[in-house]
Parts: C-alpha cells; sequence; structure tokens
C-alpha cells in the first residue's frame, strides 16, 4: 500500500515543478502534513556559532522563499529552517519554465534568479512567529537591478535583525548576473566589512549578536578557495555555508533537462559540493562552523558531510523526490548510525573522513 506521502508525492509529479512546489507550501501552509513524531536524541543536539541546535540537519534556503511555512518545516524535524533568498524589493525573477527535475538523476536545475517577495511581507510574516521556538535563518541577497549591491545585503541584517535566528549572506546563486563576483577577494572583503559592521552595529542595539554566515558556490578554484578562507578568517566571519548550486553538468545520465541554463543541485551535487566543503575546512582550520549542502538525500550522505568537516547539514533537492517523511527518516537513521559508531554526539565524527574527501577530484 503506498503511504500518504508517496500518493501525495506521485500526484506533484504530475504538475510542473513550480507548480508542484506551490501546491507543497500550501500543503504545508494548510496543516496537511503530518509534523514528524520522534524522540529527540540528545547525541545530534550541537552548539554552533552560539547558537543550540536540536539536531543538525536543516532545510536549505530556496524551498521557503518567503518565509511562510518555517514552522511547518521545523515540525517536519528539521533542527533548523533557513528562509530566503530575500532581497530588498519583491522581484519576479526570471521567465517560466525556470526549474526542471532530472528524476533518473534525482536532481534539480533551477534558473529562478531570486524570485521573492521582497522585505517588508517577509519580515511581517516573520515578525508574526518570532516569540516560537526554533531556528529560522534569515538567507539574503540584492536585487538583480541594485546599483549598490553590498547596500542590498547591510539591509538585510537591518531588516531582519530583530525576527532572524542566523544571517546568511547568499553570494553565490548563478542566477543574478554577476552576483559570484562578490566572491572574488576585494569585493568579498568589502562585502564582509559593510555586513559585519551592521551586524555589529544591530548587536548593540538588540542586545544579542546574531550569526552571519557566507553561501558559496561549488565551482571555485583552488585559488578562489583560499582567497575566500583568508577573508573570512580575517573577518571573523561566524561560518561558511558550502554549497550552492552547480554549473557543471558531470555525471548526468538524465539528459532531458541538461541543457537547460541554471544552477544543478540534488545527488548528483554530492561528490562536488563535499570535496569542496573537506577543502574549505582545511583552509580554515577547525574552529569555523560550515555547513555542509548539496545532494544530502540519506543518513549516510547526511552523516559523510560531518565526516567531511561539516558541524551542521542542510537538503533541498532530495525533498522534492523523497517528501515530507525525508527529515525525520535522516534523523532516526543517524540515531542508528550513531548506536553502530558509539559515539556519544555525532560531533566526534567530524572530520573522519577528511583525508578521503581531500584526495576527491573537485
Ligand atoms: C529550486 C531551488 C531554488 C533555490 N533557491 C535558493 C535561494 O534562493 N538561495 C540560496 O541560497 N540557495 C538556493 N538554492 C540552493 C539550495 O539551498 C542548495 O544550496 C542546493 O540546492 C544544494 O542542495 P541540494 O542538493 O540538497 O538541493 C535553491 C535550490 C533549488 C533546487
Amino acid at each position: 500500500m503506498p503511504d500518504l506521502f508517496s500518493l501525495g508525492r506521485r500526484g506533484l509529479f504530475l504538475f510542473d515543478a513550480e507548480t508542484a512546489h506551490g501546491l507543497s507550501i500550501a500543503a504545508l501552509k494548510s496543516g496537511l502534513v503530518p509534523a514528524c513524531r520522534l524522540n529527540a536524541d540528545p547525541r545530534l543536539i550541537q552548539t554552533v556559532a552560539g547558537i543550540r541546535f536540536e539536531n543538525p540537519l536543516g532545510m536549505a534556503a530556496g524551498y521557503d522563499k518567503n518565509a511562510e511555512v518555517p514552522d511547518a518545516l521545523l515540525a517536519l524535524g528539521f533542527g533548523f529552517a533557513e528562509v530566503g533568498t530575500l532581497t530588498p524589493k519583491a522581484q519576479a525573477g526570471n521567465p517560466k519554465p525556470r526549474i526542471f527535475r532530472l528524476e533518473r538523476d534525482r536532481a534539480v536545475i533551477n534558473r529562478l534568479g531570486f524570485n521573492n517577495g521582497g522585505h517588508e511581507a517577509a519580515l511581517s510574516r516573520l515578525a508574526a512567529r518570532a516569540s516560537r521556538p526554533g531556528i529560522v535563518g534569515v538567507n539574503i541577497g540584492a536585487n538583480k537591478d541594485a546599483t549598490d549591491r553590498i547596500a542590498d545585503y547591510v539591509a538585510g541584517i537591518r531588516r531582519f535583525y530583530s525576527v532572524a535566528g542566523y544571517f546568511t549572506a547568499n553570494i553565490s546563486s548563478p542566477n543574478t548576473p554577476g552576483l559570484r563576483d562578490l566572491q572574488a577577494k576585494e569585493s568579498l572583503d568589502a562585502l564582509l566589512s559593510a555586513v559585519l559592521a551592521a551586524r555589529s552595529e544591530e548587536a548593540i542595539r538588540a542586545g544579542k549578536r546574531l550569526p552571519v554566515f557566507l553561501k558559496i558556490a561549488p565551482d571555485l578554484t583552488e585559488e578562489g578557495m583560499d582567497d575566500i578562507a583568508e577573508v573570512a578568517l580575517a573577518h571573523d566571519l561566524d561560518g561558511l555555508i558550502v554549497s550552492n548550486t552547480t554549473l557543471s553538468r558531470d555525471g548526468l545520465s538524465d539528459r532531458t533537462h541538461a541543457a537547460e541554463a541554471g544552477g544543478l543541485s540534488g545527488a548528483p551535487l554530492f561528490d562536488k559540493s563535499t570535496a569542496v566543503l573537506a577543502r574549505m575546512r582545511k583552509r580554515v582550520g577547525p574552529n569555523l562552523p560550515i555547513i555542509g549542502v548539496g545532494g544530502v538525500s540519506s543518513a549516510e550522505t547526511a552523516l559523510e558531510k560531518i565526516r567531511a568537516g561539516a558541524d551542521l547539514v542542510q537538503l533541498y533537492s532530495c525533498m522534492v523526490y523523497e517528501g515530507p517523511a525525508l527529515p525525520g527518516r535522516i534523523l532516526r537513521g543517524l540515531s542508528s548510525l550513531l548506536d553502530r559508531e558509539g559515539v556519544s554526539n555525532i560531533r566526534e565524527l567530524r572530520d573522519s573522513r577528511l583525508d578521503h574527501w581531500l584526495a576527491a577530484k573537485v
């Protein structure tokens, strides 16, 4: 007998990817999706960048761009949910179609281009849930037509400071022309100076210091990684998120949509993003938090990110294929893996396969 989740999932596959996404948000809003019943496992609790996470698995940015369902996502079992990317002004993004499912490869290509309802609308939703428990990170970006991109990131910090659990500065979407140039050394230096200065001012005003993470692309050269590590450490950034989608089309067997422009995510991104994660861990040393994202689909792949150097893990694309029971399944699976490993906290396994991933091809 197919369960409710798999029926819902098959139903969603009758629609194009973006319509299906809208329906899944509507289902989460309606409360029709059952919450995850899970016995919290104390071995999964993590304190990262001064924040206590009930477990290390988060929902990655891009699913809940407008902060419509963060609490419903947390109820699925996620230890944190990242909303956005949010830009100061609402913008429509690129023409449709702009999300493609590559079913055989358990992958997605998207060229959405930061479609979102803007700061104001998301702020009122986040303010309405601010007294609830649960960590909701706010992922911030720049409008396509911004004349001063850095100012858009600074506006995000200021606007959401009272309602965010943490911030992510997303400079790695391939779908806003020129955005990834912010990863270059001088630009990144200027961006982090401005963003972290705004954070310091807001921290004094609010009496709390929120962490700022930087989300980077997997398509970096060794020199590019060197530069990011150097600038991140020089600025005392709170952490890195590795990685966003890739421009590469390596390893795809489903060629139906392989030629579509945009960023590729899901299973084919796993190796590349994990290899870059390990390279960044080696460069920044043991103390800078790293969130590993890209192709996580199971407890094994989530743990492998941690073994490659991640403190926390996020996922998005595999939810499209596995449905809303995925986080619960991964968390239960992680507990079983910890039984097998005989460790008292999952963090003890961090870096345990760093060398393997350092040897892997990017
Ligand atoms: C449809 C779609 C939209 C996305 N939008 C965003 C976004 O707005 N901001 C962002 O930082 N990442 C965005 N991402 C990237 C994801 O957060 C994640 O970094 C990437 O997909 C790799 O993880 P995954 O393989 O688990 O999907 C998006 C991904 C997808 C598939």
